[in-house]
């Protein structure tokens, strides 16, 4: 199936709109949704007709192996308002491509390419009044799958539901956000699932990311399982570091999520003339870079994150602070981005896709 096949999609209309009772200015991060959700259910081996239907719970088998073995995965992908009211997706082929990878990982049938783009504009569409104008502000699109099928055997499950979801957003860290290095836990290791978007790629940071809150801090860049020696992501957005002029992010592998934030802004800083490395950078290194002044910045990328400067980072119980910089590439970067995304710049990579 391709991009350009249309699918029939079976529509029922809320009967009445929630969204007067919404107050956009002050939006907490996925806790609200738009009036509808798109379904697609997978059985006898095929996909069925996709509906969109009023969001609402909806019924399932308590021994469906989503609740017993967690065989779910999910996207993040956000629209966006330009000041001629159209909505834009950003790079929606990169989620889709990305799901299905995951969906093979987790033993998942993957979903057509048609469910997934023309499903997510169909209902975009229908709720873009939820889409607001103004920079900052989005419709956060949840698209993920879920294994429906009863029974607790501990084998893949044989029915699924492909849904959407919609959550008009602003950011996802309210405030200043500093970061614990792990020493100990581990997000992911070679072999695992942590390059797909799967559920327990999340559940399993929980705890330790619990830990580092009440600590004071927001997150955990993750470090290479086997030694703790390697930088890697942040569990919520990928992460870049500035050392002097020269910005790193590390390559994506079998514990790293292929980040569509961090693939874009390492094309913008290639545009931009940037000095930009994919390579690991090493705890040590670091260390030493905050010690000798060259660690200029360190921020975190990602659909909800957008690029989230990172204040602090703290390591074998000493915190270190991040200069305050002129030439933020951060700020830089999230500028390009969000100007393509809002259509306020000439998209020349051809990433915006009209609702
Ligand atoms: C996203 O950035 O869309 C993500 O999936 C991260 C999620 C934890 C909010």
């Amino acid at each position: 199936m391709t991009l350009n096949n249309t699918i029939e999609i079976d529509i029922v209309k809320a009967s009445s709109s929630k969204i007067a009772s919404v107050d956009f200015e002050n939006l907490t991060f996925g806790n609200i949704f738009t009036d509808h959700m798109l379904i697609c259910d997978f059985k006898d081996g095929v996909w069925q007709k996709p509906i969109i239907t009023p969001y609402e719970p909806f019924l399932i088998d308590p021994s469906a192996k989503v609740f017993h073995y967690g065989q779910a995965i999910f996207e993040g992908m956000k629209a966006y308002k330009d000041d001629n009211d159209d909505v834009w997706l950003f790079r929606p082929d990169e989620n889709f491509k990305r799901f299905n990878k995951s969906a093979k990982r987790m033993a998942m049938p993957e979903v057509p390419e048609n469910v997934f783009i023309e499903g997510l504009k169909t209902v975009v569409d229908l709720d873009r009044e939820w889409v607001k104008k103004g920079l900052g502000n989005t419709l956060y699109l949840r698209p993920f799958m879920i294994a429906t099928g009863h029974g607790v055997i501990a084998q893949p499950s044989s029915e699924y539901r492909f849904m959407i979801i919609l959550s008009p957003a602003k950011s996802y860290y309210s405030g200043e956000v500093k970061v614990i290095i792990a020493e100990h836990y581990s997000r992911a290791a070679n072999g695992g699932i942590g390059a797909a978007k799967a559920a327990g790629n999340y559940s399993a940071q929980f705890y330790p990311t619990k830990l580092a809150n009440e600590k004071g801090y927001q997150q955990i860049i993750w470090t290479d399982d086997a030694t703790h020696t390697k930088l890697e992501e942040a569990g919520t957005m990928n992460v870049f570091i500035r050392i002097n002029d020269t910005l790193f992010t590390a390559p994506t592998s079998e514990r790293i999520l292929d980040g569509v934030t961090r693939k874009s802004l390492i094309e913008l800083a290639q545009r931009d003339g940037l000095n930009v490395e994919v390579r690991s950078v090493l705890v040590e290194e670091l260390v030493n870079a905050a010690k000798d002044g060259s660690l200029k910045e360190i921020f975190g990328a990602g659909t909800a994150a957008v690029v989230s400067p990172i204040v602090a980072f703290a390591y074998q119980g000493t915190e270190y602070q991040l200069p305050q910089i002129e030439n933020s590439f951060a700020l830089q970067l999230k500028e390009d981005l969000t100007k393509i995304q809002y259509k306020l710049a000439e998209d020349t990579f051809g990433w915006t896709v009209k609702v």
